[in-house]
């Protein structure tokens, strides 16, 4: 996966095509895939024709369209994943965070979203063998409050080289929803260029919630929301990478009982998030997580704790390097 594309290596494409394709940063057969047409079109300068038969021609490469069940089964055979820094949290993810998937943190201010993120940009880097997903790490910051200080810190309390942690993460601040917009456009060739297997949006939503205001914008904000998020569940699939979102909770109006708060987003970001995750305020330094509408997943919760080496379990101990069993899903309970 993610070869270059030559010349010749699709069929019936002229190889003046191939070179405005390679020249706008389109140079393997995801990334052409992943582009949709109309925007190929404004890159290279092609015309919509030739845009669209490239893009059909590479994603019937990418993408034979219907696949038997062993052949998804041996797709699912390639997903990894990642370490969270607690073994509870991983346990009640099946293992840790999927690749080619989405994952989702839902909770309010405090709750510890932008820490899991943080601790998962350190361990993501890390090889396969030790729990980790062996590759780069791009996290669009829509907060202004991914701060690489205290990546250093959780590298360190780790035992990590954090210059070398700090270097393998790619941060960009997207000051809009647009920019947002853009910067999700533009994850296919940074994961391609730079080698990225895990994706961090924090927040999700903030942006569009602030900026769409008002009943008669909220079609149009779902729209651009749901566009973005199909961006990114394409490329969590082409390139196998992981994609983690945050999400905040909003108020339900008309709640008697029970918790009184909903993920924002509506069914846009139900549907495109597999694993959603909700977190909640705990006694001390810990935070309840509970997985909610998982395809496999079962609803359970568990105790997790925000120290200085990111999230932990409960007791503080960082999980043993290494140790298979303890990510298990356990199936009898
Ligand atoms: N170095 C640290 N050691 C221990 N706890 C920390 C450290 N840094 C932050 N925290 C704790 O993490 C909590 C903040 O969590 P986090 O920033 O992940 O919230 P969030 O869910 O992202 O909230 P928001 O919706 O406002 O972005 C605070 O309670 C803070 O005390
Ligand atoms: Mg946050």
């Amino acid at each position: 996966m993610g070869e270059v594309v030559e010349a010749g290596s699709l069929e019936g494409i002229a190889s003046t095509t191939m070179k405005k394709l390679h020249k706008a940063g389109l140079v393997t057969l995801e990334s052409i895939a992943v582009t949709p047409p109309r925007e190929i079109v404004e890159l290279t300068g092609m015309g919509a024709d030739t845009a669209m038969k490239v893009s059909a021609l590479a994603r019937l490469k990418v993408d034979p369209g219907f696949v038997s069940a062993t052949e998804m089964l041996e797709m699912r055979s390639h997903m990894r994943r990642c370490r969270t820094g607690s073994n509870e949290l991983d346990r009640i993810l099946g293992g840790g965070v999927e690749t080619g998937v989405i994952t989702e943190l839902i909770g309010e201010f405090g709750s510890g979203k932008t820490q899991i993120c943080y601790t998962l940009s350190v361990l993501a880097q890390m090889p396969v063998e030790e729990g980790g997903l062996g590759g780069r790490v791009c996290v669009i910051d829509t907060e202004s409050t991914f701060l690489p200080e205290r990546i250093v810190q959780i590298a360190e309390a780790r035992g990590y080289d954090s210059r070398e942690v700090l270097s393998n993460i790619l941060i960009a601040r997207a000051y809009n929803s647009e920019h947002q917009i853009i910067l999700i456009k533009n994850l296919p060739q940074v994961c391609q260029e730079h080698d990225v297997k895990l994706v961090i949006v924090d927040s999700m939503i903030g942006h569009f919630r602030g900026e769409y205001i008002g009943r008669g914008t909220l079609a149009e904000r779902q729209q651009k929301l749901g566009n973005a998020l199909g961006n990114l569940l394409r490329v969590a699939e082409a390139f196998n990478l992981a994609v983690v979102l945050t999400n905040q909770v909003q108020a339900k109006p008309d709640t008697a009982y029970g918790d009184p708060n909903k993920p924002a987003g509506g069914h846009v970001m139900a549907h495109a998030c597999t694993h959603r995750m909700y977190l909640r305020r705990g006694r001390a330094n810990t935070r309840l997580a509970q997985i909610i509408d998982s395809p496999y997943l079962p609803e359970v919760k568990v105790r997790i704790a925000i120290t200085p080496a990111g999230i932990t379990d409960e007791d503080g101990g960082l999980p043993a390097m290494g140790d298979e069993d303890e990510v298990k899903p356990r199936d009898e309970e």
